[in-house]
């Protein structure tokens, strides 16, 4: 895959994603816990917590400079020109900037950081906990950058290159993916207990169900579709239950629901522009 070796990774930002993406470097063994720097505005729970992997944690972000050759920018969009102002003074050459910030584009995030070039974009998710990250990374930079950014980032979980322009859909995809697994997940269990099942039972049905399904799909290589067509006989009840999915227009739902979300990333992108001038 090629790429520069990382000494040391610094995340900015201490929340959700950056503690996925902590465990998951963690788990994946891609750097020892003392390769690693967490930092925040000053949530000292979120830092003790990242201690407590034997992270170095600190609010200082000079200090995760000099311990990093590649920083992950992990804070929120609202935040994110903030945090790259601040960063300026501690970057040099050496740094390679990875932001997994929805919807910032690259030109305004090295604008930032002070006209910094050494910047890429990816866009993660929480599978990375357990690296099972649905991971996409923009193919927009210096292409041996790219490949360190895609070697650290396969830790996590298999990675996809898309342009820059496309970075949108991921978010609204596979970076928001997750919460609409678990909205179904929600939906089946509630279902299987209206209809009878204790919530325990439905709940363990509904997970290994997802998971079996998921892993089916994945490991066999077929096309989700013949998997549906392979389990739903006429007269059967799941295709019973299917067409009352296909009724409510479940497709569309998922279409506009997905339109939505990369909408939401286009408009968070616009705002930072502005904020820029
Ligand atoms: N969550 C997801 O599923 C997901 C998936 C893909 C990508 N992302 C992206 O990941 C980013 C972070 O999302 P999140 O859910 O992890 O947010 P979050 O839980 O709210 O965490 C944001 C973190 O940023 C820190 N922060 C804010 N301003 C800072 C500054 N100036 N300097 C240093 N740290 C600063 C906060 O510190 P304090 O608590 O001390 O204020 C907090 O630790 C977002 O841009 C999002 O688009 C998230």
């Amino acid at each position: 895959m090629g790429g520069e070796e990382v000494r040391g990774v610094g995340l900015i930002g201490a929340g959700a994603m950056a503690q996925a993406l902590l465990h998951g470097l963690l788990a994946g063994g891609a750097l020892a816990p003392e390769c690693l720097a967490v930092t925040n505005r000053g949530d000292r729970g979120r830092l003790r917590e990242a201690e407590r992997l034997g992270v170095h944690a600190t609010v200082d972000k000079a200090d995760v400079c000099r311990r990093s050759d590649v920083l992950i920018l992990a804070v929120k969009p609202k935040d994110a020109l903030e945090a790259s102002r601040q960063l300026r003074p501690s970057l040099d050459a050496r740094h390679l900037v990875v932001s997994v910030v929805a919807g910032l584009r690259r030109r305004g995030l090295q604008a930032a950081l002070g006209d910094h070039h050494r910047v890429v974009r990816a866009m993660p998710n929480t599978g990375s906990v357990i690296g099972a990250s649905a991971t996409a990374l923009a193919r927009e930079g210096d292409p041996s950058d790219v490949r360190t950014a895609a070697r650290l980032l396969a830790t996590l979980g298999p990675v996809e290159l898309v342009a820059e322009e496309q970075l949108d859909a991921v978010t609204a995809l596979s970076g928001s993916g997750p919460a609409y697994v678990y909205l179904l997940i929600e939906a089946m269990i509630a279902a299987g207990v209206a209809e009878g099942l204790p919530a325990d039972v439905a709940r363990a049905l509904t997970l290994q169900t997802a998971l079996g399904a998921a892993r089916m799909a994945v490991e066999s290589g077929a096309e989700p579709a013949e998997l549906r067509r392979q389990i739903s006989s006429p007269g059967g009840t799941t295709l019973a239950a299917l067409q009352v999915f296909e009724g409510h227009e479940l497709r569309e739902t998922v279409r506009l629901a997905v339109r939505r979300a990369k909408e939401r990333a286009a408009e968070i992108g616009a705002t930072l522009e502005a904020a820029q001038g």
